[in-house]
């Protein structure tokens, strides 16, 4: 499948969405800090909120400069064999990755959180996103998003302070080092999560005992998340409860989509929640990808366009832009949405057709 853009949602940085980095030589941990401003135009409780996010590596492709620059020092530490996490339980190439910030997390949150312009021909370019900004900011009903592969916390953190319900999912190396701590140093001091359940409270018993960080939703800003473990590589069903899946709104997954190996299980798993969600038709994943070079190791935009039209899932593409990935070059970013709605329609078309025949003959 071929794929061309767009200009009409065509987005460029917005400095509404405002992200810095710093770095903290004394943290061996994590020694970045990503801080996130959001746009002043949110709730009041959210509006102008700077949340900080540590990370042990700086982020990559944000467009973001880091302050106190010291990358060269760091990375002799941090490469390699050297990593002091290289040991740690489910630390693998795929995890590491998770410990720093992509730049499909600032394209999303910037879709969803910033005044988006009219495109000025194609009045409809970014209706999709009008969309989910109006059910995610201006809803009574807080919006329940599943956040697959969160890594740190950036995108979930952010969506829970302008008021959405975030179940942030990764593995367990990243949901008890990475999102998970940075989820509690967010925490605000005021606000109640009872509104907030079953989707973000249910969780199944083996997962009650399970070894994670954070037993209990978090209040951040306008709205509240739980970090738990999700690996795509085992069903969902073993990992989530019913009422978590059932109640999913919209999925989120930035920068997911990159190693070959990962791209079926992680549609797996998104394949298995739209099934079990309630309203099935409406629940959409909006994912991000972005170009790279060294293709082999990582998947081609259009192998994954044809992996998503094999499932009979349709895929639009919202907004994109171009991102300079250091060591890496100038390369295309795009978000996409993707939903079941066709699939579902083929089905019932098909059981009609059968039940049709069965009566003709
Ligand atoms: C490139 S990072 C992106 C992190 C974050 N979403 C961002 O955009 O900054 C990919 C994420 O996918 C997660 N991941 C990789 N394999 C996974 C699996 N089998 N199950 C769940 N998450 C996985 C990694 O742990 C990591 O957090």
């Amino acid at each position: 499948m071929t794929f061309a853009q767009s200009p009409s949602n065509h987005l460029p940085i917005n400095y509404d969405l405002e992200c810095d980095e710093e770095f903290c030589p004394d943290d061996f941990e994590s020694p970045f800090r990503l801080h996130i401003t959001l746009p002043r135009t949110l709730k009041p409780a959210a509006a102008g909120k700077r949340l900080t996010f540590h990370s042990r590596e700086r982020s990559t492709g944000t467009g973001v400069v880091t302050s106190n620059d010291k990358t060269t020092d760091l990375e002799t530490i941090h490469d390699g064999p050297l990593d002091p996490h290289f040991f740690q339980k489910g630390f693998y190439l795929e995890a590491k990755t998770g410990f720093q910030v992509w730049p499909g997390s600032r394209l999303l949150l910037q879709a969803l959180l910033c005044e988006l312009d009219d495109a000025p021909s194609e009045g409809s370019a970014f209706t999709r996103l009008k969309y989910w900004q109006d059910r995610l900011l201006r809803s009574s009903t807080p919006l329940n998003i599943l956040e697959l592969g969160g890594g740190i916390g950036a995108v979930g953190g952010s969506l829970a302070a302008a008021g959405a319900n975030v179940l942030m999912t990764d593995l367990n190396v990243l949901v008890n080092h990475g999102m998970g701590p940075n989820l509690i140093r967010l925490q605000s001091s005021s606000g109640d999560c009872a509104a907030f359940f079953p989707f973000l409270t249910s969780m199944l018993p083996a997962k009650q005992s399970e070894d994670n960080i954070v037993q209990e939703p978090i209040v951040i800003g306008c709205g509240c998340a739980r970090p738990t473990v999700l690996d795509w590589f085992k069903p969902v069903s073993e990992q989530l409860s019913h009422d978590a899946c059932n109640n999913v709104d919209l999925i989120v997954a930035c920068d997911c989509i990159f190693l070959r190996k990962i791209v079926d299980p992680m549609f797996n798993a998104v394949a298995e929640i739209f099934r079990n969600a309630k309203r099935s038709e409406e629940v959409t994943c909006l994912f991000t990808y972005q170009r790279r070079n060294l293709m082999g190791v990582f998947i081609t935009l259009e192998e994954v366009l044809d992996k998503i039209a094999k499932r009979g899932w349709s895929v639009q593409c919202l907004a994109w832009r171009k991102v300079v990935v250091e060591d890496d070059g100038e390369h295309d970013l795009y978000l996409f949405e993707i939903s079941s709605k066709g699939q579902q329609e083929a089905l019932r078309n098909d059981v009609e057709s059968n039940c049709e025949e069965k009566k003709e003959s």
